[in-house]
């Protein structure tokens, strides 16, 4: 059973804004920063400010920059990448308003590298089939992406509260959206369980890396956004396609945690992928070999694991030289230094981990979620854009072009609302619901639920697994918690997971980064759409949604 409704004690403060955007990322700083127009703005986020996994970026942000490059070429790759399941007019936005955004993060400060020449120096990833990824810093894109955004925060007005763990969505009688429950801890701010009143939430919350072992996430990604929208209602797409990225360093056997990321720029500047006896064996498996799409890539490496019996395989940038390695690469350098491999004189030692969360709450092309007055943006949404499996270096310029839209539909939205409901002070003392929840689990089930996933629910899945996952899932303790921190994180990770597993038990065929041993070929006349999920009643439900125009 998974809870429609966290166990809080009532809230003990109370505060009220215009809209409370969650996150603190690109897409909330952004969100923020441009519905500050409509009035007064909090920004709440779990930790510091830049604390989540923006600032851990580091290939870039991809945009048809180039003179030589377009828009249509740019849609054309993020359309491939996603295997039939992007949404086409949102793939459109994204790559039409996408490098108006990036000269936009320019002229707010954001420093990116550039040529001898003083133009924006652009790298390639996999599936692309341009160089189109803006980077800085060499490899520190969204750090100073974050720094250049929390610098524009600064005189903006908008009002920050840190160390906030938002808890669920309070609504008015009408059902719309009216503000959220929140814990905070942190001195010179309002303490414990409390309620902002809002007319319009925008949720930014990023991923949900840490319901698996190894990640690339930082550890404050636990998928609160996606467990608080389906406590709320609202429906959630395409969770089954949890990006595994190809190349994070890999740190031994039974490594946890947040692993250190090697950027595919690495791979985009030349290096090449080989087993122990140093063979590419990327070559030959697809046309773009190292650089073919994340998904095709991460499934290379499995397969070689398997043929061959090593541990990981080795991604070789010797011939680069110190100085590129220097310049180019400076925080992947260190990084590496730091564990014991010198990538100028020794191939670096890399393993396939959960990395990007395709899917999320869903979306219109404005942020607009199935819940009046809930908005969501980033990786915490799913605005169509990715379909089975995004592009890489998509995911700044989704958050960057669709947070944006927020503010311009709130333009609307905020008028046409009819915000009688709101006028009682909302909480969750009030919810008859907060008294019949399906209970916390326990905290320490938190790493039984990253097990669970990363033994059935990886880069290669198959119904046995995807079986076992879901009955352990469903016998981990609940009911017994004491309302904390802890407690709530551990019921996100194990309603998202939960949620992950019922799509992907339901998706039988392999699709992008969905991969099932047990129904290996893509089946566009089975499973051409959509897995949306909603919680009701304490019970996850997840539907098959077939594309419009597909007759099925
Ligand atoms: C990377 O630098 O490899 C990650 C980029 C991304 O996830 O888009």
């Amino acid at each position: 059973m998974i809870p429609s409704v966290l166990d809080a004690p009532a809230p003990g403060w109370t505060a009220d804004a215009d809209v409370v955007v969650i996150g603190s990322g690109i897409a909330g700083l952004v969100a923020a920063l441009r519905c500050r127009p409509h009035g007064r703005v909090l920004l709440v986020t779990k930790a510091l400010l830049d604390a989540g996994s923006t600032r851990w970026a580091q290939g870039g942000i991809a945009s048809a920059l180039d003179p030589d490059d377009t828009p249509g070429e740019h849609l054309a790759d993020t359309l491939t990448a996603g295997v039939g399941l992007c949404d086409e007019a949102a793939v459109r936005v994204l790559v039409t308003e996408g490098p108006d955004a990036v000269r936009g993060l320019i002229a707010l400060g954001a420093a990116f590298d550039r040529a001898a020449d003083g133009e924006i120096s652009l790298t390639r990833e996999g599936g692309h089939h341009r160089r189109r990824i803006a980077h800085a810093g060499g490899d520190a894109t969204g750090a100073e992406i974050s720094r250049a955004l929390l610098a524009e925060l600064k005189d903006s007005g908008v009002e920050v509260i840190e160390h906030a763990l938002v808890l669920d969505l309070l609504k008015d009688a009408a059902g719309r959206a009216a503000g959220v429950t929140l814990h905070v801890m942190g001195e010179g701010q309002p303490n414990g369980v409390g309620a902002v009143r809002a007319r319009a939430v925008v949720l930014a919350t990023g991923g949900l890396g840490q319901v698996f072992s190894a990640t690339t996430n930082p550890e404050v990604s636990t998928g609160d956004g996606v467990a608080l929208a389906l406590r709320a209602g609202a429906a959630v797409a395409d969770l089954e396609f949890v990006q595994f990225h190809p190349t994070p360093l890999w740190l031994g056997e039974g490594a946890r945690g947040q692993q250190p990321l090697i950027s595919e720029a690495v791979r985009g500047e030349g290096a090449h992928l080989v087993d122990r006896s140093g063979e590419r064996f990327m070559v030959g498996r697809h046309e773009l070999a190292e650089l073919a799409p994340r998904d095709v890539v991460t499934k290379g490496i499995t397969n070689r694991m398997r043929e061959t019996g090593e541990p990981c395989m080795l991604l070789d940038g010797r011939h680069f030289g110190a100085a590129m390695w220097e310049k180019r690469f400076p925080t992947i350098l260190a990084v590496c230094r730091h564990h014991g491999i010198d990538p100028v004189t020794e191939p670096i030692p890399v393993l396939p981990a959960a990395h990007y969360s395709s899917g999320g709450v869903r979306t219109d092309l404005y942020g607009r979620t199935s819940v009046p007055g809930l908005y969501a943006c980033g990786e915490v949404a799913c605005t169509g854009v990715h379909g089975a499996n995004r592009l890489a270096s998509n995911s700044l310029l989704e958050g960057l072009v669709f947070a944006g839209r927020i503010a311009i539909a709130l333009t609307d939205d905020l008028a046409a609302a009819d915000f009688a409901g709101t006028t009682e002070p909302p909480g969750l003392a009030t919810s008859p619901d907060a008294l019949q929840t399906g209970g916390l689990v326990d905290p320490g089930a938190r790493g039984e639920v990253q097990r669970i996933m990363t033994s059935h629910v990886g880069v290669l899945r198959g119904a046995e697994g995807l079986d076992t996952a879901a009955r352990e899932l469903a016998a981990l303790p609940h009911g017994g918690a004491e309302p904390g921190v802890e407690a709530w994180e551990a019921t996100n990770l194990h309603t998202v997971a939960s949620a992950i597993v019922a799509a992907a038990r339901l998706r039988e065929e392999t699709r992008g980064s969905h991969w099932r041993q047990d129904f290996p070929e893509r089946s566009d006349a089975g499973w051409h759409g959509h897995l949306v999920t909603r919680l009701a009643g304490n019970v996850l439900t997840t539907a098959y949604e077939p594309l419009e125009g597909d007759d099925q």
